[in-house]
């Protein structure tokens, strides 16, 4: 076991998180510009300056320096004469000097591999060294390796006994205020006034009107205010009466309003999944992680629906307050002291209802400490909390135990009558009256401002803070420190065991989604089958543009639906994942890896059943069958790692959904065939050479043409054309190989998974820090 002796060093690791891509992106980016041209063109253009037939060597005019002359003008280097090529017959060419360029062109090519792969080891050494060093300088410890995991473990023994295992979360002068134009007015959501403490085998209610900033004040408790340049976080928070930094989060597991996990996977699986994950380093065996499991489903009344799917909005599964109660199980695997809630009962009928917070009562008496926001509570519920903390417009209304409240209220002069329940009796005191006559208005502001004047007066009697100051007091809050990053920053398992259990499910999910393949499998049929009823095709004239017609529109339908159904799915599953991965289940990099490998199957098998109709109905060249079903499926993986590339970077499915017609649009309009090189703009010359379409096509025409022979026969346009090598040069394909076009695709599809992976690493979620409270 590893020493727990804190250094100081994890309270930046969740900065440190984003160096690994963040590294990687500005190795990768200096090297880009670091080099004149990308290495491949130079190499490609020193080759095709060695193979140029048509150039007229000179090699008596020999020349110290590199320029070539032509009769417009010179260029300085052989990388850097794309874009102003002069007639070949012009050039006066040199053939010493293009060995010469060529050989230079070489070394720069072995120089930037030599200097980027030494970049990029000495920016990864840099990280390893600066982020796995773990507890102590005496054991260094890689996440993932044995050591990290019986930190992790040690860790969360501790928060099972001693001073983390019962917590009493103190909070005083909580403040947000939102700048509502730059440097103009300020909006304020909590106005400082609010103070509480959530005790130890309590469960405390939040409540309050709609908009009164309960979920804001949950969230800034437990340090989950997502970063905003608008917000200011003000306040003071406690752990068991010491006092916290202001970037601190709690021993806690958080659950939010909506919880959304893969529908396809049973109660079962899901809690198996995450228990292997978060617990695989502590609980080795397979019999310890089946018993947690059965645990947590007792406790949390899912026994029965142990073998039902968790289902969503479209796929019928759990019950509301289920799935609401699988959330709860999932967050207590790692047994968190604290749980906070926001609006578990939303949704839910009262029988659900009801059940969830008995469950959470069930937590409460075993020393969990509950704190949830509760919306509209029936009177049995409501009976079920310790303890209230009552808020309107931002303001502390009532904080103390739940059952005086009724009392407090009448002795404040708002009394109410028997037979109305006290939940909806405070919620009326508190809730302003709007749209009514003027004079209730009026009255309902009063009233409010009453009862915060009262509250105001209390507060201090009713919580006050003697916080533990010095050593002692910092000693626990770097422990607490150190046991949350432990927790939150390191998965529980090592990176090949995460591929696993990712790849597994991931396979899963996608088989069990029964509709989504049948869809796809009706799809290729029906494709196939209208393609090849309408293309028969021969070796008369016609059959040159036909074909080119069949293939262009193959590439076309094969993209649009690669690209739109991982497009649709993509970001779901991305929301998902980035919960999963803010609380260090898996990192990115496993997900991303078993999501691409686990695409490629389905993707072949698809493009069988196309190849498989409409090669022999549409009559496409025999014996190249194996190189189309070869193509189609590089096509279809390229498209889905584009539409992958798009949903990862979107915010949203409606934002990756609003980038796919313009993309489309831009591959159609450069599939090579609509607009020529010279007339493209010079800034979109670039999609040229990531066009989609214009790979795929180019990939089946050169293998669909090579070796044809036509007759002369048949209506045509333009002269005659007798071989397939001929079609393909009208198309200015001629000198394109099946090879070329396997390269470029691999190129795109890895490129896309480099930046669809550096697109989710980034793109993780940051939280606000709380700053001390202005005097
Ligand atoms: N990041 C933010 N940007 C803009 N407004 C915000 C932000 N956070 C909170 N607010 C505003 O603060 C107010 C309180 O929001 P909050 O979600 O806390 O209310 P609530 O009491 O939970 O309401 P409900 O019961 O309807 O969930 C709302 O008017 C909301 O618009
Ligand atoms: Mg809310």
């Amino acid at each position: 076991m590893a020493s727990l002796h804190h250094q100081g060093r994890s309270s930046s690791s969740s900065r440190r998180r984003l160096h690994s891509p963040l590294l990687l992106a500005i190795s990768l980016i200096s090297i880009t510009t670091l080099c004149p041209q990308h290495p491949f063109q130079v190499a490609a253009q020193a080759n095709k300056f060695a193979s140029r037939p048509k150039l007229v060597d000179n090699a008596s005019k020999k020349k110290k320096n590199k320029k070539v002359n032509t009769e417009d003008g010179t260029y300085s280097s052989p990388w850097r004469f794309g874009r102003k090529e002069p007639k070949v017959e012009e050039i006066v060419f040199d053939s010493s000097d293009w060995r010469r360029d060529l050989f230079a062109a070489e070394f720069q090519l072995i120089l930037l591999s030599v200097m980027s792969s030494s970049l990029i080891a000495v920016l990864s050494w840099i990280w390893y060294r600066t982020t796995s060093k773990l507890v102590n300088d005496a054991k260094v410890v890689k996440p993932g390796e044995t050591g990290a995991e019986d930190i992790i473990c040690e860790n969360l023994e501790q928060t099972h006994s001693g001073f983390f295992k019962s917590v009493a979360v103190g909070f005083e002068d909580i403040t947000m205020t939102l700048q509502q134009k730059k440097n103009k007015s300020e909006r304020v959501i909590l106005d400082g006034s609010i103070r509480g403490i959530a005790q130890p085998g309590r469960m405390l209610a939040i409540m309050g009107p709609s908009g009164s900033g309960k979920s804001t004040l949950l969230h800034a408790i437990s340090g989950k205010v997502k970063e905003d340049k608008k917000i200011n976080l003000y306040g003071k928070r406690y752990i068991n009466g010491v006092p916290l930094t202001g970037d601190s989060k709690i021993p806690s597991a958080f659950i939010e309003q909506d919880v959304n996990f893969f529908p396809h996977m049973t109660v079962k699986e899901t809690l198996d999944f995450r228990v292997e994950l978060k617990m695989g380093s502590c609980l080795k065996t397979k019999k310890e992680r089946d018993d947690l499991v059965t645990d947590l489903m007792n406790q949390l009344g899912l026994t029965k629906s142990a073998n039902t799917i968790v289902g969503n909005a479209k796929v019928r599964g759990l019950s509301g307050g289920e799935r609401k109660r699988l959330s709860i199980a999932c967050e207590m695997i790692s047994s968190p002291p604290v749980i906070f809630l926001d609006e578990p009962t939303s949704g839910l009928d009262s029988y659900q209802a009801t059940q969830v917070i008995e469950t959470l009562r069930k937590l409460a008496d075993q020393g969990k400490t509950i704190v949830a926001v509760i919306h509209q509570p029936s009177q049995h519920t409501f009976q079920l909390f310790d303890d209230l903390l009552l808020i309107s417009e931002g303001k502390l209304m009532y904080y103390g135990e739940r059952s005086k409240v009724r009392g407090y209220m009448t002795e404040l002069g708002f009394g109410c009558e028997d037979e109305v329940g006290t939940a909806e009796h405070i919620l009326d005191c508190v809730s302003r009256v709007v749209g009514a006559d003027a004079e209730a208005e009026k009255q309902s502001e009063k009233r409010i401002e009453t009862i915060a004047a009262a509250a105001d007066r209390h507060a201090r009697e009713w919580v006050s803070f003697d916080a533990a100051e010095g050593a002692e007091a910092q000693q626990v809050e770097r422990k607490m420190k150190h046991i949350v990053d432990l927790t939150t920053t390191h998965p529980g398992t090592n990176i090949f065991r995460q591929f696993k259990l990712l790849f597994g499910r991931s396979i899963q999910e996608t088989l069990r989604g029964k509709a989504a393949i049948i869809i796809k499998v009706v799809q290729q049929v029906s494709l196939g089958l209208i393609y090849g009823g309408i293309y028969t095709l021969g070796d008369n004239q016609a059959s040159v543009m036909d074909r080119f017609g069949l293939l262009s529109l193959i590439i076309i339908g094969a993209t649009n639906m690669a690209m739109a159904g991982t497009i649709r799915s993509f970001p779901k599953e991305k929301s998902i994942v980035s919960v999963e991965v803010a609380s260090s289940l898996y990192r990115t990099f496993p997900y991303f890896i078993s999501k691409a490998i686990s695409e490629l199957p389905l993707i072949a098998i698809f493009n069988g059943i196309f190849s498989a109709l409409i090669y022999p109905l549409a009559k496409l060249q025999k014996g190249k069958f194996k190189t189309f079903l070869g193509l189609t499926s590089l096509h279809g993986i390229t498209s889905e790692a584009v539409g992958l590339l798009i949903g990862s970077i979107s915010p949203s499915s409606d934002v990756a959904l609003a980038l796919f017609p313009p993309i489309i649009v831009l591959n159609i309009i450069f599939d090579g065939k609509n607009i020529s090189e010279e007339n493209t703009p010079a800034l979109l010359r670039w999609v040229n050479q990531v066009g989609l379409i214009r790979w795929g096509f180019t990939g089946l025409a050169v293998n669909e043409f090579e070796g044809l022979a036509f007759s002369t026969g048949g209506p045509r346009r333009g002269p005659v054309v007798k071989t397939g090598e001929e079609a393909l040069a009208r198309f200015g394909l001629d000198g394109r190989t099946v090879e070329d076009v396997v390269r470029a695709q691999t190129k795109i599809i890895g490129g896309c998974w480099l930046l669809s992976f550096l697109g989710l690493a980034l793109t993780r979620q940051k939280y606000e820090v709380m700053q001390n409270p202005v005097q």
